[in-house]
């Protein structure tokens, strides 16, 4: 039986640890449609274009984009991830390119979550090279506690504490990412 267990409060069960509902799927949506009528208002005469951050940002820039009502186009790219762990290894890699051009574009990246900084630091850096006509970050969750990079999130969801999370997009060793709400690591 491979389901995801789901026992007692809906708290989900991997291995000898648990991990508890944070933010429902609920408030998800409603912070969606916020940062949806925000960018539609910020990018209402352009074009943007938004990038995704490949894995964990798939679900969020799906549900993100149904709230954006201008014109828009969208891509991808990936970084390493994890790995298995819940810390960072403390390298970034890029592992699949991006295949847009661009240069002179209105560009939103799009992630699920920033947590040192570290992977927003190369990607800023990264497609700053392209020279895009603006360049800004929307993220479904921000550790502002682990912050170690300046970085300017133009579009956040949610501030959490600096505990590992699961769901949405989000995972544990490539799993739980369908998960509808958002769970975090219980001490
Ligand atoms: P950073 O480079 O330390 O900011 O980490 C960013 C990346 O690590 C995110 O794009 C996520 O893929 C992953 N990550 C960071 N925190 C978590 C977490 O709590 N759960 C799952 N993945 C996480
Ligand atoms: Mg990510």
């Amino acid at each position: 039986m491979d389901k995801i267990d789901k026992k007692k409060e809906d708290c989900i069960h991997v291995g000898n640890e648990k991990f508890i509902p944070l933010i429902t799927e609920e408030e998800i949506q409603k912070r969606n449609v916020e940062l949806g009528k925000k960018i539609s208002k910020d990018y209402r005469s352009k074009l943007p274009i938004l990038i995704g951050v490949l894995n964990g940002s798939f679900i969020f820039l799906a549900d993100l984009i149904k709230n954006v009502n201008i014109k828009c186009e969208v891509d991808f790219f990936k970084l390493s991830s994890y790995g298995d762990e819940k810390i960072s290894s403390g390298h970034v890699k890029l592992l699949k390119e991006l295949n847009a051009d661009i240069t002179d574009r209105h560009v939103i990246i799009v992630e699920d979550i920033v947590d040192s900084g570290l992977s927003m630091q190369f990607i800023l850096e990264m497609l700053s090279k392209s020279k895009p006509a603006s360049l800004s970050v929307a993220s479904l969750l921000v550790k502002p506690g682990s912050l170690k990079f300046d970085i300017k999130i133009d579009y956040i969801g949610f501030e959490i504490a600096d505990k590992f999370v699961i769901g949405y997009g989000l995972d544990y060793a490539q799993k739980y990412r369908n998960l509808r709400s958002i769970y975090v690591l219980s001490e």
